[in-house]
């Protein structure tokens, strides 16, 4: 199991107010603007990477509709517990589980979700390798955030346990999206903004 001891403390500590604290009103219409970007069809079988409270499932679920399965997962218990209070269907899922070992096999998802959590992973190059291997061929993987690389690392500097996660450098993540098997993808990053996505081959 990865992530620090501090930096899994400061998650557990802060999932009870988490939404909260994270999604005012502002923040979530512009998180209802992103997900179009994920390219979500009725029907789609969806990994939700490091899945915190579970701020995405009514989104996802909105998108995929009832036939739809959303598979949410993360290494925090307590964060856990929220998502497990999110609507979920019977097919749906909410497990813990390492982004860096994934339990499940290859070649299971229509697209792959990393919303707000990449910085935090110890081995970015496996835990995308990781996300690539459950994703179908011609699957998507996206990795999203609602602040630019530059605003994420100024905002997580404000928090010791966490002040070191940052995103890669665009030349960097380009590389761990190729050696993941995955084509080039085009990154966005822009104030209130970061979208690195792309399909596996
Ligand atoms: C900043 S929070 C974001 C949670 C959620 N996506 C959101 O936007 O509210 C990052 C999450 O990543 C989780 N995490 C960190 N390392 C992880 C790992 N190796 N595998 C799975 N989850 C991890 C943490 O427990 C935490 O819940």
């Amino acid at each position: 199991m990865t992530a620090g001891r501090s930096q899994r403390e400061f998650f557990d500590s802060r999932a009870d107010g988490w939404e909260a604290a994270c999604y005012p009103q502002e923040v979530r219409e512009r998180l209802a603007a992103l997900i179009p970007e994920f390219r979500l069809e009725p029907g789609a079988c969806v990994l939700d990477v490091g899945t915190g409270p579970g701020v995405l499932i009514p989104y996802l679920r909105e998108a995929v509709g009832p036939k739809g399965r959303i598979c949410s997962f993360d290494l925090s218990l307590p964060m856990l517990r929220q998502a497990q209070l999110k609507p979920l269907l019977p097919q749906d899922l909410v497990l813990r589980a390492d982004a860096h070992h994934l339990p499940f096999g290859a070649g299971r998802f229509d697209v792959v979700i990393c919303f707000a959590a990449f910085p935090h992973f110890d081995d970015p190059g496996l835990a995308l390798a990781e996300m690539a291997r459950v994703a179908k061929s011609g699957g998507r993987v996206v990795i999203a955030h609602l602040l630019s690389r530059e605003e994420l690392a100024r905002h997580h500097g404000g928090h010791d346990a966490v002040a070191d996660d940052m995103l890669p450098p665009a030349d960097v993540m380009q590389l761990h999206f190729r050696r993941a098997g995955l084509q080039t993808p085009l990154i966005e990053d822009r104030p209130g903004r970061y979208l690195a996505a792309a399909r596996r081959a």
